[in-house]
């Protein structure tokens, strides 16, 4: 065995097994093992083992857990005229150039089972347009209404990262300018065993993967996307999913409340659809913002009800968020010890490994964990959160699962009552169903109308319009 000060470190450490099978490595083969070997820091490992997996498991803290405030929208008895001041508020914002786009794209997407980046998985119902063509000409036309191109930021992972940029590479960018779509991968963490030994993946790899959606803060940071945003002038990162095709990339109403708050991370909510739905909570706990999984939240809390009968937890939690770019340098940078950074969570999987022979094992159970970073646990540290109310039918349906619940085919139903929708209250004759999915299968471009009032506009300018017949796309 080598004396490499690495191999030593690690058996000092007592993980000297990453290096077991170092005599069956050729020369290449070890510098590989090496490089994975430095990303890992043994001290975190170390701590994160005694913190999560030693003893019982630690319990999630519920006291003075109260919902949290948010702002309702005009329909649902909001203030109308709070929220035109946002939308112009955050309009501005986008003239001036102050707003870029990001998107997190580093999951690995094992429930969908695609083989690929999820973010070239086809969604739209007619053209089958993939998920990133979705969002680039979301982005593409924003920046166009607006008369500011805007940058668009993608985290990828290890895994996805090369793959992802020649997706776009070989589509032309989607017509978006090349300069202004910035790739950048995100942190990894090694998955262990339950005591906390480090697991390998093969003879010479250690079992790698994405340090999960929080990782975004740091990457951020590290990747120098933060300072080229202080080079442009964006001041504002518009955060989402890639598995959400409904999502409205740029909200300037979501913009503008964020802004006008002085918020430092801003977040939507939509009213649970029923009380046990399987989404993080928005809660307050001694004046800070704090987001509660379902899993977490017991469930006489989650039944719980108001005066009125109504869902006393209600806001739930969409993954869509604002965030300022100072805020984000200071999560990812702490000042010194003691200072806001993002805690991990443990998620026990089934992690294939190799045995003492360094034959491959793939287990029937979960063998070990994986430590992850979650975007919502940096809410208690920003100054002024805001949360605002959006509509499911405009903001949400992802694609997480090949069948079922939010699924290719429930997404594709989602966006077709969406162009309905358009479609009915700008005149068109389009039957529907009970649920408002359309007889005929429609779909409209993002480049024709990314939300209602741009649709409107395009609508308008047709005369006459295309009668509403199966297959219609309107581009
Ligand atoms: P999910 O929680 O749905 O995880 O990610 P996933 O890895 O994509 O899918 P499963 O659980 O394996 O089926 C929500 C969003 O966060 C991103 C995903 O790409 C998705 O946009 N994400 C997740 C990252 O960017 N990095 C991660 O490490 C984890």
């Amino acid at each position: 065995m080598s004396d490499h000060p690495l191999i030593e470190q690690f058996t000092a450490a007592g993980q000297g097994q990453v290096f077991a099978h170092w005599n069956l490595l050729d020369p290449a083969a070890r510098d590989t093992l090496l490089a994975e070997a430095a990303e890992i820091d043994l001290a975190e490992i170390a701590r994160l083992t005694r913190m999560l997996l030693g003893g019982a498991a630690a319990q999630v803290d519920l006291s003075e857990l109260s919902p949290a405030p948010y702002e309702k929208r005009p329909e649902h008895g909001g203030e109308a005229a709070a929220w035109a001041r946002a939308k112009a508020e955050g309009e501005a914002a986008l003239r001036a150039g102050r707003v870029a786009a990001f998107t997190v794209a580093g999951g690995q997407g094992t429930r969908l089972g695609y083989d690929g980046p999820k973010g070239t998985f086809p969604v739209t119902p007619v053209r089958g347009k993939t998920l990133f063509q979705v969002f680039a000409e979301k982005i593409l036309a924003a920046g166009r209404h607006y008369g500011r191109p805007l940058h668009w930021f993608i985290m990828t992972s290890h895994q996805n990262h090369a793959a992802t940029e020649a997706f776009f590479k070989e589509n032309g960018f989607f017509g978006l300018a090349a300069e202004r779509v910035h790739f950048f991968r995100q942190g990894r963490m090694p998955a262990v065993d339950f005591d906390g030994r480090i697991l390998l993946e093969s003879p010479g790899h250690i079992a790698m993967s994405p340090d999960g959606h929080g990782g975004s803060l740091r990457a951020l940071e590290r990747s120098g996307a933060l300072d080229l945003m202080a080079r442009e002038g964006i001041d504002t990162l518009s955060y989402f999913q890639v598995d959400n095709p409904l999502v409205r990339c740029i909200d300037p109403a979501f913009i503008g409340w964020h802004l006008l708050r002085g918020s430092e991370m801003s977040s939507k909510m939509v009213p649970k659809a029923y009380a046990g739905e399987k989404v993080g909570h928005f809660c307050q706990q001694r004046g800070k913002l704090v987001v509660v999984e379902y899993s977490d939240l017991p469930q006489a809390m989650q039944e719980e009800t108001d005066a009125a009968g109504g869902l006393r937890y209600l806001a739930g939690s969409i993954a869509i968020h604002v965030l300022d770019r100072e805020f984000v340098r200071r999560m990812a940078c702490p000042a010194g010890a003691g200072e806001a950074t993002l805690p991990f969570h443990r998620a026990d999987k089934k992690i294939p490994t190799v045995d003492a022979a360094g034959q491959p094992v793939k287990p029937e159970k979960p063998n070990g964990v994986k430590f992850e970073m979650f975007v919502f646990d940096a809410l208690p540290f920003a100054r002024n959160p805001v949360v605002i109310e959006t509509l499911r039918a405009d903001d949400f349906s992802p694609v997480k699962n090949a069948e079922g619940v939010d699924s290719p085919a429930t997404c594709r139903a989602d966006q077709q009552r969406q162009f309905a929708r358009w479609l009915r209250a700008h005149g068109a004759e389009v039957p529907v169903d009970a649920t408002g999915l359309p007889a005929c299968t429609i779909e409209v471009s993002p480049l024709f109308g990314y939300d209602e009032d741009t649709f409107a506009a395009s609508w308008r300018k047709l005369s006459p319009p295309p009668p509403i017949a199966e297959g219609l796309c309107l581009e």
